[in-house]
C-alpha cells in the first residue's frame, strides 16, 4: 500500500499536524505501507487561475509551471493519501485548500448523477483517486470545532468517487507542543501510541477499528484545565 500525506501547516516540520502524521506513517510503516511525507510549505503550489486549460491540455497538464505536477503524479498513484491540515478559522488552511483546487486538473468535465440524484462530475477513467485520511488539530477543545472540515472531505470525496476512510481531530491541539519533561508530557506519549495504532489498523484494513476511533476521540485534560492553562500562558505574554 503507498500512503502519500499532505502536510497543509504553514509550520511545516515543526507543526503539530507534522507531529500526528509522523506517528501515523510509523504505524502504515510497520505493517509493510510504502510511505511519503510532503510539506506543503516547502513545495510552490500557486492558485488555481481558473482558466480551465488543463481539461484541453495534453494529459490534462495546468499551464501554471510549479511543484504541482510532480506532487499530482504522486497523488494518482497513491493507494491513501492523508490530507494534513490545522485548523485554520474553521476550516483547512489555504495551503492545502490552494493543493486541492488544483486537483480540479484531474476531474473530468462532464457531469452525471450520483446514486441518491445529485450531480458530480464522471469518474476520470485517466486518473486514479486514493482515499482519503483526514488529520486536523485546533486550538480549541471539543472535536465538534472540526465539523466543517469533516463535511467538507466528505463532499470532496463524494465529488472525487472515492471515500473517506479515517478522521482524526485532535482538539486542545497544543498540548502536542508540550515539551519532553512537562508533568502531562505522558499523555502525549500515549495519544502518540494511539496514532501509531491508527496507522498500522489503516493498512490492515482500510479502516480504524471502532475502540481505536472512541480512545483517540477522547479529550487529552479536561476541559477546564485545558483552558486555564491556554489563559496563564496569555496573561503572562501580554502581561494583564
Ligand atoms: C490563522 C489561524 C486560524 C486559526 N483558527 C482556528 C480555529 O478556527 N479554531 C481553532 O480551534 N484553532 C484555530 N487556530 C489555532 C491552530 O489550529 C492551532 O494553533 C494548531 O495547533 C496549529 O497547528 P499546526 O502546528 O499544525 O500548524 C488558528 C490558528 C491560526 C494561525
Amino acid at each position: 500500500m503507498k500512503i502519500l500525506s499532505i502536510n497543509g501547516s504553514p509550520r511545516g516540520h515543526s507543526s503539530n499536524t507534522n507531529k500526528m502524521i509522523i506517528e501515523i506513517l510509523k504505524g502504515a510503516e510497520e505493517k509493510g505501507a510504502e510511505t511519503e511525507k510532503i510539506l506543503l510549505s516547502e513545495l510552490d503550489i500557486k492558485h488555481c487561475s481558473g482558466c480551465f486549460c488543463c481539461w484541453m491540455n495534453k494529459n490534462n497538464k495546468c499551464i501554471i509551471n510549479d511543484d504541482m505536477e510532480e506532487l499530482i503524479e504522486k497523488y494518482t498513484q497513491s493507494d491513501v493519501v492523508i490530507y494534513g491540515t490545522p485548523l485554520f478559522m474553521d476550516n483547512v488552511s489555504s495551503i492545502l485548500k490552494a493543493f486541492i483546487d488544483r486537483c480540479i486538473a484531474i476531474v473530468c468535465p462532464y457531469m452525471e448523477k450520483d446514486p441518491k440524484g445529485e450531480y458530480r462530475h464522471v469518474k476520470s477513467s485517466s486518473f486514479r483517486i486514493p482515499k482519503f485520511v483526514v488529520v486536523s488539530n485546533a486550538a480549541f477543545p471539543e472535536n465538534s470545532q472540526f465539523q466543517v472540515v469533516s463535511h467538507y472531505f466528505k463532499r470532496l470525496a463524494r465529488s472525487m468517487h472515492t471515500e473517506v476512510i479515517a478522521e482524526i481531530y485532535r482538539g486542545q491541539g497544543l498540548l502536542l507542543a508540550l515539551p519532553k519533561h512537562a508533568d502531562d508530557r505522558y499523555i502525549i506519549d500515549n495519544y502518540k501510541k494511539l496514532l501509531y495504532r491508527v496507522g498500522k489498523e489503516i493498512v490492515e484494513n482500510f479502516v480504524i477499528n471502532e475502540k481505536t476511533q472512541i480512545e483517540i476521540d477522547k479529550s487529552l485534560i479536561s476541559y477546564e484545565k485545558y483552558i486555564n492553562s491556554i489563559e496563564d500562558y496569555w496573561q503572562k505574554v501580554l502581561g494583564n
